[in-house]
């Protein structure tokens, strides 16, 4: 079993605090929000306390925190209290850095657009204008503010309905049905000064369970659940398949007698470790090309 390092946060100071919090809930999307003041200045920030909470109705929820240093709050936070409007802007790798200066303490009234050399683009259906090069931004009117607590460090939510929403054109699928996560290049932060980048190699699927009901890990063949080569998320995905995909014991013959399969057969013979050996490698591989049914066809072969 592997050794943990447990903490009570009442024990520690926010500082102390905060490094294990971010740096273990992470990545975090970075809602990238432009608010105005009663007078009509602007304000840009961002906050990666933040994620989508409804579709229907749309919601967004970021939480500006008060001050650790001295317990005031962030202008973001006292713009939405006078006007409770806000885009939230999507931050792609190509605005990371000028998305981080727009995080500079300036003081109240400085338009941290100007700041970071950012375009506003006028928003359709709330006052504060929108990041032009964000590939997505999210016009939303605030619901409500809940503060969590009074002390420094505490959070503020801002609940955000969405009114409308904008989408560069060349981050959608070819069919506009949604976004392409590839053509998005999303950035996320991470504890410290961390952030990544999630694109190319880094992106996977993993086929979603809720579209029909998989077996379960406990209704493995023992021989596979008690494996000690097959990783959880080998488990994981095996036991992802529905009783009635299994392959049946007429298809497993039939497996057998493909060329590969009947070659290996015959070169190590009947149960022999090696034979087992050869076929879980050739199963884990069939797992590691997502096709489940010809893994299970080589994991019930022997
Ligand atoms: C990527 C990133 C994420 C941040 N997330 C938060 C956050 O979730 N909550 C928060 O209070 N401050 C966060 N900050 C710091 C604020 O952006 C910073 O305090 C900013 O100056 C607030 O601006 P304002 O006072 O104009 O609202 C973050 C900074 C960066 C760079």
């Amino acid at each position: 079993m592997n050794d943990f390092h447990s903490l009570t946060p009442s024990d520690l100071t926010p500082a102390q605090w905060h490094p294990f919090l971010v740096g273990a809930v992470a990545p975090r999307p970075v809602a990238f929000a432009s608010t105005i003041d009663a007078e009509g200045r602007v304000n840009l920030s961002p906050f990666s306390f933040f994620n989508a909470f409804s579709s229907n109705p749309p919601i967004l929820v970021f939480s500006p925190a008060n001050r650790v240093r001295d317990n005031t709050q962030k202008h973001t936070l006292e713009n939405v209290r006078e006007v409770p409007e806000v885009v939230i802007n999507i931050c792609d790798y190509a605005l990371v850095e000028q998305m981080s200066l727009a995080s500079t303490e300036y003081g109240k009234g400085v338009n941290e657009f100007a700041k970071a050399g950012l375009t506003e683009l006028a928003s359709e259906l709330v006052r504060p204008p929108r990041v032009a090069e964000a590939p997505a931004a999210f016009e939303c009117v605030v619901e409500q503010i809940i503060e969590l607590g009074q002390n420094n460090g505490a959070g503020n939510l801002i609940i955000c309905r969405v009114v409308r929403a904008h989408f560069r054109q060349d981050i959608l699928l070819p069919d506009a049905t949604g976004i392409d996560p590839f053509k998005l290049d999303a950035v996320a932060r991470l504890g410290g000064d961390w952030y990544c980048r999630a694109s190319g190699a880094s992106l996977f699927e993993v086929p979603k369970p809720n579209r029909h009901i998989g077996i379960g890990i406990d209704q493995l063949p023992e021989h596979l659940r008690n494996s000690e080569v097959l990783t959880g998320n080998e488990l994981g995905r095996l036991a992802n398949i529905e009783r009635d995909a299994l392959p049946t014991p007429a298809q497993v013959e039939d497996f057998k007698a493909e060329p590969m399969v009947a070659y290996l057969l015959n070169k190590y013979r009947d149960d022999t470790p090696e034979l087992k050996q050869q076929l879980l490698q050739l199963g884990r591989q069939f797992l590691a090309e997502g096709r489940l049914v010809e893994a299970w066809k080589a994991f019930l072969c022997d």
